[in-house]
């Protein structure tokens, strides 16, 4: 039996207007499920909308249709979007799927039954775009902490989770669990800001609204939309439906990737709902840092916004993942430029990576008709290089169990640089002038193919286009990520993988 993985990307909210930041934990997230697949795990890999809530009943009203139609219409933008990136996921939810909102009402009963949600009165400031309740501390000069848009006093009856009963529990599972929540500062400054101070019960329900999941026993109220939307990765898998096969094979999460303004709701508010629910608590969260255009996170609002597809049509789908999945030191904030974006296709992609193919290609072609088999005429040279290839899978699977990612990449792009700079230490160019070294010859560019070929199979995860059209230019695809010395090569035609960008 495969080992199960089981990784979430947040479920977003609908919108038409997406950025390159929106990708992020998206194209992160495929990454690793497309590895984790590639080692061999059953995995599930789930994102989805999140489409209730005060602010898509506020666009409805302007845009003069009922919430369901907005959001069945703008839903399909985030779906062509994650197309359009080629993000491999397995479920895709809707917070408004019947399976979710009766499941949604099952457990806010249970809960009511059992105690951990009563009835009381909610004063507060509420910021309508970030769907999030503040306290006075936590406001800043009357704007909201997260977006710093203007918070609004909120005084209604409402129902209340229980957080302060399960802050011990929850503070004496995270410091018994390091892993739970990562990285590391996250942590600290999820006990020392935010539970340790003291943890308010946290109002769950909503009369002021009603574009959201009906409580009920008490049909005035919605619930609030974090507990309906946090509830989305066991509601999906079938929880308290009629069928929960899938949750009881894939729960607990094993990864619930998030960006960093969202570790509070996955850290406290959810962590506690499975408490209360008697359920095991998801594995990890990751909170990610965001990705920054001059320092600033990017929205709409901000001017600094571009549809991620203008990127994507102009400077090709992988370059775009590479980008993303290499620049930023994962857990930190990374900053996004085309600049940088064009460096990094001119020295990583077209120079290391598509020189390499092409001219290997082109030397297998031009001197061996394009047929290739080891002749085995070893030099020193070629010890370290090709240990350094047989290394290659463990060290990226090292880095990517630990979720770093651009290391992971690093390590791949730096045996690409070994594999150049193998090229010019050998210089195969002198070798083809001498009859008498054309098994030598023919050896070194047998060495190249297999670290070109291992090199593709481990570029799967994060570039799958380019992946293939290696595969398909070297003629081989046989999956071994060691050295393999039989393996025989009948090479097709080198076509630019990336074209250098100039200026
Ligand atoms: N709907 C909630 C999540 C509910 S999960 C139970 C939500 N949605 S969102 O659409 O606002 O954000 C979705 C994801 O996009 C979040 O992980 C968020 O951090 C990420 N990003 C949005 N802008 C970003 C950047 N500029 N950079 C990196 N990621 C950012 O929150």
């Amino acid at each position: 039996m495969n080992k199960k993985f089981y990784i979430t990307t947040p479920i977003y909210y609908p919108s038409a207007n997406f950025h390159i930041g929106h990708c992020y934990t998206t194209i992160i997230a495929d990454a690793i499920a497309r590895f984790k697949r590639q080692q061999g795990y059953d995995v599930c890999f789930q994102t989805g909308t999140d489409e209730h809530g005060q602010k898509i009943e506020n666009k409805a009203k302007e845009s003069g249709i009922s919430p369901k139609e907005y959001v069945d219409h703008i839903v399909k933008n985030s779906k062509d979007l994650w197309d359009y990136l080629d993000i491999s996921y397995d479920k895709f939810i809707r917070t408004t799927d019947a399976i979710h909102e009766q499941a949604v009402q099952k457990i806010f009963v249970q809960l009511y039954e059992k105690g951990d949600i009563y009835k009381g009165e909610y004063r507060g400031l509420y910021c309508t775009p970030c769907e999030s309740f503040w306290t006075e501390t936590q406001v800043v000069d009357g704007n909201c902490p997260d977006c710093g848009r203007e918070v609004h006093e909120v005084t209604e009856e409402a129902y209340f989770l229980k957080l302060s009963k399960y802050q011990d529990q929850l503070v004496e599972y995270i410091e018994s669990h390091p892993e739970f929540i990562q990285p590391e500062s996250r942590k600290n400054e999820m006990i020392n800001n935010f539970i340790k101070p003291g943890l308010e019960d946290l109002c769950v329900s909503r009369t002021s609204f009603t574009w959201g999941i009906q409580v009920p026993f008490d049909k005035k109220h919605v619930v609030y939309v974090w507990l309906d939307a946090l509830t989305n990765y066991i509601t999906s898998l079938g929880y308290l439906g009629n069928d929960d096969s899938e949750f009881r094979k894939y729960w607990p999460a094993d990864l619930h990737l998030v960006g960093k303004e969202i570790v509070r709701f996955h850290t406290i508010v959810w962590p506690i709902m499975l408490m209360a629910l008697n359920l095991p608590l998801p594995k990890q969260v990751f909170g990610h840092g965001w990705l920054v255009v001059n320092g600033e996170k990017i929205s709409k609002s901000l001017g600094n916004y571009r549809d991620p597809r203008e990127y994507i049509d102009k400077y090709g789908l992988d370059a775009i993942r590479y980008f993303v999945l290499r620049e930023v030191p994962f857990g930190n904030d990374g900053s996004f430029s085309e600049d940088s974006l064009v460096a990094r296709i001119n020295s990583d992609l077209a120079n290391n990576l598509g020189n390499l193919v092409q001219r290997t290609i082109s030397m297998g072609n031009k001197y061996f008709s394009g047929i290739i088999t080891n002749k085995n005429v070893i030099d020193t040279v070629d010890e370290t290089f090709l240990n350094s290839i047989n290394d290659l899978y463990d060290e990226v699977e090292n880095k990517m169990n630990q979720l770093h990612i651009s290391e992971a990449l690093e390590s791949i792009f730096e045996v690409l640089r070994k594999a150049n700079k193998y090229i010019d230490e050998t210089t195969p160019w002198i070798l083809a002038k001498e009859e008498t070294q054309k098994q030598r010859l023919e050896t070194v560019i047998y060495n190249l193919l297999e670290s070109i070929r291992i090199c593709a199979i481990l570029l799967q995860s994060f570039l799958p286009t380019t992946s293939k059209k290696i595969l398909k230019q070297i003629n081989n695809n046989k999956v071994d990520f060691q050295f393999i010395f039989d393996n025989e090569y009948q090479l097709g035609n080198p076509s630019p993988l990336f074209q250098r960008i100039e200026k």
